[in-house]
C-alpha cells in the first residue's frame, strides 16, 4: 500500500511556485497578488483563509485579506467585487464560501472577472474546463488530478467512481477524469445521495474518490483488493480523549480500507493541503495571463 502524501506533495508544489516567483522578482517584476474576501466569522472559513494568507506569503506572493462583517449587504459586496475586477494590482481573488444566507452566492460568483477567478467557480471557467480550453480549474479537483499524476496512478481505462456531485469537487472531477488527458481517460461513474445499491458500484471500482462529507462512509467490505482511494472528505468527529475534543476524519474508514488499497490518501494530510497549493498555482497563472495581455 502506498500512502499518498498530500502534505509533502503540496509543499513540493509551493516550493516550485516560490522559486518561480523569486525568479520573477529578481527580474524586477512585482510578485503575484492574491486577495481573499471573507464575510463573517465562520470558524472553518477563518481557518482556511488564514492558511491561504500564510502560505501565499510563504510562496512570496503579496496577499490581502478583506474581512467584512456578516451583515454586509449584497450590493456592498458586489461593489467590492467590481473594485477587485478593475484593480490591476490584483491578479486573482477568491470569495470564501459559504456566504451568509441573505447574499446570493451565484450572483457574486457571476460578478467575478473570469480572468481573476482563481477558484475556477465562474461558469466561463467551468465551460473552458469542459471544452478543455486554458482557464482555471477548481482547486480541489485540480489537486486530486495532480496527486494522481505525481504518484503515477494509472487511470486510463479504469473504472473510477466519484461519490458526491458538488460543484466544488465531485462534478468537475468527474469531467476531468473522463477527459482525454493525463489523469483522465477513466470510465467515470458519479454516485450521489439518490444512488441505489452503492456497494455494487464501489466493489467494481478501481479508483474511488469520496467527496460526500460523511465520516467513515466507505468501509473495507465495500472495496475490492488493490483499490485506489482518494478521500476528499473532511469531517469533524467527537474525540473526548483529545485536547480539542474533536478530530478530523475523511469519508473513509482509513484503518481498514488501507489494508486492501494499493494507494490511499490520509485525512488530514491528503487532498486538503493540495487545495491551497493549486489555488496558488492558479494565481501564478492569472498573473502570467495578466502580464501577457497588459504589460
Ligand atoms: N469553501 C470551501 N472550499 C472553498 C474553496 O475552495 N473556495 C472558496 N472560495 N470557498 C470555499
Amino acid at each position: 500500500m502506498v500512502l499518498i502524501d498530500g502534505k509533502q506533495t503540496a509543499s513540493d508544489i509551493r516550493e516550485e511556485i516560490k522559486n518561480e516567483v523569486a525568479e520573477l522578482v529578481k527580474q524586477g517584476k512585482r510578485p503575484p497578488h492574491l486577495v481573499a474576501v471573507l464575510v463573517g466569522n465562520d470558524p472553518a472559513s477563518m481557518t482556511y483563509v488564514s492558511s491561504k494568507e500564510r502560505l501565499s506569503k510563504k510562496a512570496g506572493f503579496h496577499s490581502t485579506l478583506l474581512h467584512f462583517d456578516k451583515n454586509i449587504s449584497e450590493s456592498e459586496l458586489l461593489k467590492t467585487v467590481d473594485k477587485l475586477n478593475r484593480d490591476d494590482t490584483v491578479d486573482g481573488y477568491i470569495v470564501q464560501l459559504p456566504l451568509p444566507l441573505h447574499i446570493d452566492s451565484q450572483k457574486i460568483i457571476m460578478a467575478i472577472d473570469p480572468a481573476k477567478d482563481v477558484d475556477g467557480f465562474h461558469p466561463v471557467n467551468l465551460g473552458k474546463m469542459v471544452a478543455q480550453l486554458p482557464g482555471f480549474l477548481p482547486a480541489t479537483p485540480y489537486g486530486i488530478i495532480e496527486l494522481i499524476k505525481r504518484y503515477n496512478i494509472e487511470t486510463s481505462g479504469k473504472n473510477a467512481l466519484i461519490i458526491g456531485r458538488s460543484l466544488i469537487v465531485g462534478r468537475p472531477l468527474s469531467i476531468l477524469m473522463s477527459q482525454k488527458r493525463e489523469g483522465g481517460n477513466a470510465t467515470v461513474t458519479v454516485a450521489h445521495s439518490r444512488t441505489k445499491n452503492i456497494k455494487e458500484l464501489t466493489l467494481q471500482a478501481d479508483i474511488i474518490v469520496t467527496a460526500l462529507g460523511k465520516a467513515h462512509f466507505l468501509t473495507a467490505g465495500m472495496v475490492k483488493e488493490g483499490v485506489v482511494v482518494i478521500d476528499a472528505g473532511i469531517n469533524s468527529i467527537e474525540a473526548p480523549d483529545t485536547k480539542r475534543g474533536y478530530r478530523l476524519v475523511g469519508d473513509t474508514d482509513f484503518e481498514n480500507v488501507s489494508k486492501k488499497a494499493s494507494f490511499i490518501t490520509p485525512v488530514p494530510g491528503g487532498v486538503g493541503p493540495m487545495t491551497i497549493a493549486m489555488l496558488l498555482k492558479n494565481t501564478l497563472q492569472a498573473y502570467k495571463y495578466q502580464f501577457a495581455s497588459n504589460k
